[in-house]
């Protein structure tokens, strides 16, 4: 799908990943409302780049349907927004549970499944671009409501691709590993095992380019040692467990 003159609906804009994608759309002639929680920063990012501002609450179903209100003029779907930071399912009451199931599942499921209605009532293709993780492919201790969200979110994209691909609507998912300078990961500090390597929210954004333009599956953004690690991982949960106790990445993902 064509990106100039497109208009994009962008969650998370307000974090680190998402400021950079809004700006690599903005930059290529896209006409883009931008969304989260934190007014003053997209009201920032809005005067900076030309942008439609809605401030939503994607752990509030009234602030989703309004958002899916939205939707009926839109081309592209880019949900970005996403929650970490969990530290193990023992010490994670259920309300976390349910926010994080929300904000990374539930509301880019309903949001993903309204725009697709809306294309195919109105008889027009569209893009749906998800923003998930390598977190979505391997476990790791420590992780596993951002794991569970994450893999459901691929499930959930592979799937609705194919359901969505006859009425010419793309699906595509963009995984990122970890990613340096902004957002979570970076904020966090937490300092990665010798000779892991990170990308840029630059490289991000160049993803979501990448996916609306030629709407892959997948697009993987991480170096490719840590894109054959997750894949191995995928396919063999037993041994990544292995390696991961040798590289002590429990140790890392309990400094969350
Ligand atoms: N950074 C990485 O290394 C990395 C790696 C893999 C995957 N990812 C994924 O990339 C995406 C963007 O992450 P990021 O690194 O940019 O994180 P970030 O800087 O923490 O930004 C998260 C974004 O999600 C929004 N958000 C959080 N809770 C929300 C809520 N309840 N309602 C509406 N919006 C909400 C935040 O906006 P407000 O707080 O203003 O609401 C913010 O715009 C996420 O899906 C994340 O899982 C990131």
């Amino acid at each position: 799908m064509q990106i100039r003159g497109s208009k994009v609906l962008l969650t998370g804009a307000s974090g680190g990943l998402g400021g950079a994608i809004a700006r690599e759309l903005a930059r290529r002639g896209a006409d883009l409302v931008i969304t989260a929680r934190s007014r003053a920063t997209l009201e920032d990012l809005a005067a900076e780049i030309g942008a439609e501002v809605e401030v939503a609450d994607l752990s509030d179903r009234s602030d989703v349907e309004r958002l899916c209100g939205l939707l009926g003029d839109v081309d592209v779907l880019v949900a970005n927004a996403g929650v970490g930071g969990e530290g193990g399912i023992l010490g994670t009451p259920t309300e976390q549970i349910d926010f994080m199931v929300d904000v990374n599942l539930r509301a880019p499921m309903v949001m993903a499944g309204e725009f697709a209605r809306r294309r195919v009532e109105a008889d027009r293709s569209g893009q749906v671009v998800m923003v998930g993780s390598l977190s979505g492919v391997v476990a790791t201790a420590n992780t596993a409501l951002y794991n569970g969200t994450k893999f459901g979110l691929r499930g959930f994209t592979l799937a609705i691709r194919q359901d969505l691909a006859p009425h010419g609507i793309g699906v595509s998912l963009v995984a990122p590993g970890f990613i340096d300078s902004a957002g979570m990961f970076a904020e966090n500090g937490i300092e990665l095992p010798k000779g892991v390597r990170t990308r840029s929210p630059g490289d991000v954004a160049a993803g979501v380019v990448k996916a609306i333009e030629s709407n892959p599956a997948e697009v993987y953004v991480a170096p490719p040692e840590l894109r054959l690690s997750a894949h191995v991982g995928g396919l063999a949960p037993a041994l990544s467990e292995v390696i991961q106790r040798r590289m002590g990445v429990s140790e890392m993902t309990s400094e969350r």
